[in-house]
């Protein structure tokens, strides 16, 4: 992050005027789903498995409904390569239509003069005629690439004015989500997307001490700039997951047929090195739950110790591990968790990530968890509103944290 980036607030609603106003509103219901798309937009809700991200975008829209505007959503599902009815916006229009109790029409495209027409014809202030969602904006080529033709076409569905509430894709320099804040008189931050860039800024800028980063998973280099960014700031960073098999090598131990990622070894050596010359715990692991293989019936044991023998691999953290981590975390100021423990979705190997959730849900201290598959843990164990906060975003809140410039962010700074 660079200094300006940390210091240059970002503009909020508080100082949009919208009543009587056409609002492009970019959110993200990139959400999980279960089946094929319907073909109208009645579609069953079922379909769609967590509704999490259709849910925190309510607020914002709520308000700006309330302060007097229409609205034209837009959002992507999927990574589709031109128009395709499986990831079709229906089913989350339909989502949202009962989550708001008014209705929500489906665009029959992202842009073109069908769409024009349907934007001209809401009605601000009007329920039922006051919101508008488009298609997949990624059905348009233009969208990936932030094409300016096409940003300047959102913009134009607007009256000058661009929300952007899609936190989980603001790392993303996209038409919709950067793009379009160009061709407008006004722009800013949503409810979400200001909520999750203040609490995620500020557990790095200003957190209560001590502060416990947890960071699991699979894979070290997917993580190594989070660690390194809870190394210069973080008392306590604890290591979990099949990440920390590349750390247990790097120190020399046997990892057996462990999960290791071998172009984690030497970041793991080297953060081990750095924590030590910074004064920051970096904490490993003491004990491991085995398996013979990944599979809920695998042969299983408990070892006291990381030296794996030869036939067996690490798919939990041990008992002691996870007792040690649940204290770290029960007497921390502010935690942050993101990665689970070992593999949760296998029965046997769900402890340690278990005791790790249900002590981040226990503890007194500010808790942020990073979206994905933490995010997933909390929820499978029914905790999911017991932290002070959840992030909508897996790859943005990671970038976020790392010190990345996320650019659906950084054109909302400013006066
Ligand atoms: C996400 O699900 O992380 C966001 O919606 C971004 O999606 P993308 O990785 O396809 O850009």
């Amino acid at each position: 992050m660079t200094p300006d980036a940390a210091t240059t607030p970002i503009r909020t609603l508080e100082g949009l005027d919208v009543r009587g106003k056409r609002v492009f509103v970019r959110v993200d219901f990139n959400v999980p789903l279960s089946g094929p798309a319907p073909a109208d937009s009645n579609a069953p809700d079922e379909v769609i498995t967590d509704d999490t991200r259709i849910r925190a975008a309510v607020p914002t829209i709520e308000k700006l409904l309330a302060d007097g505007a229409a609205l034209v959503l837009a959002a992507h599902l999927g990574r589709p390569k031109g128009v395709d009815p499986a990831l079709s916006l229906a089913r989350a229009a339909a989502r949202l239509q009962q989550l708001l109790g008014e209705s929500v029409t489906l665009a029959p495209a992202v842009v073109g003069d069908e769409v024009t027409a349907a934007a001209a014809a809401l009605e601000p202030g009007v329920q039922g005629k006051r919101v508008l969602m488009l298609e997949n904006v990624r059905y348009e080529a233009g969208e990936t690439k932030n094409d300016p033709e096409l940003a300047k076409a959102f913009a134009a569905l607007s009256d000058g004015v661009f929300v952007n509430d899609a936190f989980g894709a603001a790392h993303r320099a996209h038409a919709s989500t950067e793009g379009v804040a160009h061709y407008v008189e006004q722009s800013a931050a949503g409810l979400l997307l200001q909520g999750e860039v203040e609490t995620l800024e500020g557990i790095l800028e200003n957190p209560g001490r001590p502060l416990v980063a947890i960071v699991g998973g699979a894979k070290v280099t997917d993580k190594i700039g989070v660690i390194d960014a809870f190394l210069d700031r973080a008392d306590t960073v604890l290591i979990g997951g099949a990440m920390a098999f590349p750390f247990f090598k790097a120190q020399g131990h046997d990892i057996g047929s462990s999960l290791c990622e071998e172009e984690g070894v030497e970041p793991a050596a080297r953060a081990l090195r750095d924590a030590e010359a910074k004064g920051c715990r970096l904490l490993l692991p003491s004990d491991l739950s085995l398996g013979k293989e990944f599979s809920a019936d695998t042969e299983q044991q408990d070892l006291d110790g990381v030296d794996t023998p030869d036939g067996w691999m690490g798919l939990d953290v041990g008992p002691k591990t996870a007792q040690a981590y649940r204290e770290e975390i029960l007497s921390a100021g502010s935690v942050f968790w993101n990665g689970p423990m070992g593999a949760f979705e296998l029965a046997p190997f769900e402890p340690g990530t278990r005791t790790v959730a249900e002590a981040v849900a226990e503890t007194k201290a500010t808790t942020v968890v990073g979206g994905g598959d933490s995010a997933a843990a909390l929820q499978q164990f029914g905790l999911g509103d017991q932290v002070t906060h959840l992030s909508t975003g897996g790859g943005a809140s990671l970038e976020l944290i790392e010190g990345k410039t996320l650019p659906g962010v950084e054109v909302l700074r400013g006066s």
